[in-house]
């Protein structure tokens, strides 16, 4: 598990309302705005060599929202989906969903269960949409998980992660953040805890390779101890 390679990288995908309000645009601009650079990061993480990428589209917290922006969000992932399978699939991308799913409209969760049951056997590059995902929440749900099969305790981490919700997707070894904010607002908390933090000031709907390869390269700079001397 310990390395430098990079296997895995996650990204809080922040900024798009600031990034259409300071353009004097609706929040939902910056939405649509940010799929733009999900089609742009999704192109440069698989020309960089980047297997697996998961991006944090919506949160347990985002519900706190307008009503009309959660309609609006909703949309768009619908949108996004129907037109954008086929072309993961053509380009070879297997595509899967990490949070509490059932939490979701129903016609959702069938968009999603066939957009997963169609690319299950690709493997040039994974993505990770992480819908109504909270960290928390992925904990307590395995935890309910393991009490409901009864097993026995003492639990060991290795038990414990078989019932996260994709148990063999690496750890992410990169967690982006845009906007500015300083924090993960409950995304990977169990996933996350040795992952190195790139944090940078650019709106969502703003970045792009180059951000990304300045984030690679800053990861490639740094040393993971894993708390060894
Ligand atoms: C991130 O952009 C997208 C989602 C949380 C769905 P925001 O909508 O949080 O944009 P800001 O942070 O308000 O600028
Ligand atoms: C985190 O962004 C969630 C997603 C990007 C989906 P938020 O904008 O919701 O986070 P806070 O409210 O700034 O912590
Ligand atoms: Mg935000």
């Amino acid at each position: 598990m310990e390395g430098k390679k990079l296997n895995h990288i996650g990204i809080v995908m922040d900024g798009n309302g600031r990034w259409a309000k300071s353009k004097g645009l609706p929040r939902i601009m910056g939405h649509r705005e940010g799929v733009k650079a999900v089609e742009r990061t999704l192109i440069a993480a698989k020309e960089l060599g980047i297997p697996c990428v998961s991006l944090y589209a919506f949160s347990t917290e985002n519900w706190k929202r307008p009503k009309t922006e959660v309609l609006g969000l909703m949309g768009l992932l619908k949108y996004y989906l129907r037109i954008k399978v086929e072309e993961l699939n053509k380009e070879n991308a297997r595509i899967r969903f990490a949070g509490s799913l059932s939490g979701l409209s129903v016609d959702i969760q069938e968009i999603l269960k066939d957009a997963e049951e169609k690319t299950k056997n690709n493997d040039a590059l994974q993505l990770i949409v992480c819908l109504n995902y909270g960290g928390r929440q992925e904990i307590l749900d395995a935890v309910n998980k393991m009490v409901e099969k009864g097993i026995p305790v003492p639990v060991t981490e290795e038990i414990f992660r078989q019932h996260l919700y994709l148990p063999d997707v690496p750890d992410p070894d990169l967690l982006i953040r845009t906007s500015g904010e300083l924090r993960m607002s409950n995304f990977w908390l169990w996933q996350g805890s040795y992952s190195e933090y790139y944090f940078t000031d650019k709106y969502w709907p703003d970045f792009g390779k180059p951000d990304l390869e300045m984030a690679i390269a800053d990861y490639y700079r740094r040393e993971r101890r894993y708390g060894k001397a």
